[in-house]
């Protein structure tokens, strides 16, 4: 893995300059994207690129990692909507290739369809990550086998209580989530993870320094051949 040391406003910038490359190379790519607060600044920065005429993804569809068990797309903390809120309503991707795990049908049926919608695109070609506090991507809690493809998780009480800042209470925030596992986002052919923020350290850590373990889902990542770090001063504190 490759890691880089920036400022936040840095960090959204280079982190663009990568989907400015891909989408130029292969204007039909496949973006795996993610939600929470870590991609906003790139996301701000991805929409004024668009805005600017510099960037387009008319031709390139999406998949985002998880969804909330329980809300509906409209709900405004679900991730369809976030998702619509904060890029898709604000650039040029069409309606008919935006994926987002269903949060409402969880079937067996559906979960293994995510997979395969994936593999019928091509695969992703370019997987953006955050981190949480306990190491999860997506939402692999640790002790998710590495070998998980699209399934439901029970979201940890630490996960939930750390997402609660966006809800009325604690008891809102749902209890379950339907995620890519860790080997549809290994199967993506290059990766970029995000740590902004000292709540980070200590994961970055582990992600980066420690041993790959299930226990630290987001150490796996050390064996992915196109993965790139991007952590502010205050999550790389601890390397
Ligand atoms: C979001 C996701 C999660 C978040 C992680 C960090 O789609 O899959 O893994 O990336 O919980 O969240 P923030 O960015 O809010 O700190």
């Amino acid at each position: 893995m490759e890691l880089i040391i920036d400022s936040k406003e840095n960090i959204a910038a280079r982190a663009a300059k990568q989907y400015i490359d891909l989408l130029k190379g292969k204007p039909n790519a496949v973006l795996g994207l993610a939600t929470g607060s870590t991609p906003l600044g790139l996301y701000a920065e991805l929409v004024r690129l668009y805005q600017a005429g510099e960037i387009s993804f008319k031709d390139a569809t999406s998949f985002n990692l998880d969804e909330y068990v329980g809300l509906p797309p409209t709900h405004d903390q679900s991730y369809k909507y976030f998702m619509m809120h904060n890029l898709f309503n604000h650039v040029d991707l069409p309606e008919e290739r935006i994926h987002v795990p269903s949060g409402l049908d969880t079937s067996a049926e559906t979960l293994s369809g995510y997979d395969a919608a994936i593999k019928a695109a091509g695969g992703v070609d370019l997987q953006l990550l955050g981190i949480g506090n306990n190491g999860h991507i997506g939402f692999n809690e640790p002790g998710t086998p590495l070998e998980s493809l699209t399934h439901v998780v029970e979201l940890t009480l630490d996960t939930r209580e750390v997402n609660s800042r966006f809800f009325q209470s604690l008891d809102e925030v749902p209890t379950h989530a339907a995620t890519m596992g860790i080997r549809t986002v290994m199967n993506a052919r290059s990766i970029i993870l995000i740590a902004l923020g000292s709540a980070k350290a200590d994961c970055i850590k582990k992600t980066v320094q420690g041993p790959v373990t299930a226990e630290v889902p987001a150490s796996v990542l050390q064996l992915h051949p196109n993965c790139t770090i991007y952590c502010d001063p205050e999550a790389a504190a601890l390397l």
